[in-house]
C-alpha cells in the first residue's frame, strides 16, 4: 500500500520570532514549490504560528503546532488551546514529543486526553512514541513501544485512528546526531504495524502513516524513507536550515517515484 509521505518541521524552541521565521520560510518556500507528492508541516513555536500562517498562504507546506492543552478555554495559565491553534491555521499537532513527556513530566494518560480533545476539534495529531537508550540498552524497546501505544491510544476508535501519523522518535537520537539505523528504524515501525493489526486491524495498520524522528538530515534521509514502513521524519535541527530540510522533502518525494 503506497502511503503518502510526511515531513514536519519542528523547530521546537528555536526560530519563535516572526522574522526567524520569515528568514527560512523565504528560502524554503521556492525550494519545495510544486512537490505535492509528500506532506510538507512546518511547527514553529506559538509566538510565530499567525506570521507563519500568513508567509505559508498559497504554498504547499502546512502548519502545526508543537503542544496543546486538552481544554477549550479556561483558568490554565501558559497553556494553548486547540481553538487558539485552529484560529491561527493549524491543521496539525504535535502531541507527546518526548520533551514535553520527559522535561515537563507529561504522562501517557495527559497525552491520550490530548489526542482526544485534538480529534475532536479535527487537529491532526502527530503522536511521538519512543524508548529511552538504557531501556534499548536492556532489550526493552518492543516492551515500551507496546505500554506507549496501550497507554496513548487508549479508547481511540478506528475512524479516529485513520487520522492519526505517528512518530516514532527514539529519545537517544534526538539532537545528539546519532541516528537509528535504517533497520533499527524499520523493525519498530514494523512493530507499530504489528500492534496496530492487533488493535485494531490490517486496513488501519496499512494505513497510517509512521514518520521516523532523530538527527534525520539529508546523509541518511534517503536510506531512512526507503524503508518499507518509514512514511516520512520528524526532523528537528535540520528544519531550522531551509536547504537541510529541502533535500529532506526531496529524499521523500523520491520514494514516491
Ligand atoms: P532532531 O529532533 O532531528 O533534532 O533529532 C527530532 C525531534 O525531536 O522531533
Amino acid at each position: 500500500m503506497m502511503r503518502k509521505p510526511i515531513i514536519g518541521g519542528n523547530w521546537k524552541m528555536n526560530r519563535g520570532t516572526p522574522s526567524e521565521a520569515k528568514e527560512m520560510l523565504v528560502q524554503l518556500i521556492p525550494l519545495v514549490k510544486g512537490i505535492n507528492s509528500v506532506d510538507i508541516v512546518i511547527c514553529p513555536p506559538y509566538t510565530a504560528l499567525s506570521a507563519v500562517n500568513n508567509i505559508l498562504k498559497n504554498s504547499n507546506i502546512k502548519l502545526g503546532g508543537q503542544n496543546m492543552y486538552f481544554e477549550e478555554k479556561g483558568a490554565f495559565t501558559g497553556e494553548i488551546s486547540p481553538k487558539f491553534l485552529q484560529a491561527v491555521g493549524c491543521e496539525y499537532v504535535i502531541l507527546g514529543h518526548s520533551e514535553r513527556r520527559n522535561i515537563f513530566n507529561e504522562s501517557d494518560e495527559l497525552v491520550n486526553k490530548k489526542l482526544k480533545k485534538a480529534l475532536e476539534m479535527n487537529l491532526k495529531p502527530i503522536v511521538a512514541i519512543g524508548e529511552h537508550l538504557e531501556e534499548r540498552e536492556a532489550g526493552k524497546t518492543k516492551e515500551i513501544i507496546l505500554y506507549q501505544m496501550n497507554e496513548t491510544f487508549k479508547d481511540i476508535t478506528k475512524e479516529d485512528m485513520k487520522t492519526i501519523v505517528i512518530a516514532y522518535e527514539p529519545i537517544w537520537a534526538i539532537g545528539t546526531g546519532k541516528t537509528a539505523t535504517p533497520e533499527q528504524a524499520e523493525e519498530i515501525h514494523v512493530y507499530i504495524r504489528e500492534l496496530l493489526i492487533q488493535k485494531y486491524d490490517k486496513e488501519i495498520a496499512d494505513s497510517i502513516r509512521i514518520q521516523y524522528g532523530g538527527s534525520m538530515k539529508p546523509e541518511n534521509a534517503e536510506d531512512l524513507l526507503s524503508k518499507n514502513n518509514i512514511d516520512g521524519g520528524l526532523v528537528g535541527g535540520a528544519s531550522l536550515n531551509a536547504e537541510l530540510l529541502a533535500a529532506i522533502i526531496k529524499a521523500a518525494e523520491k520514494t514516491t517515484n
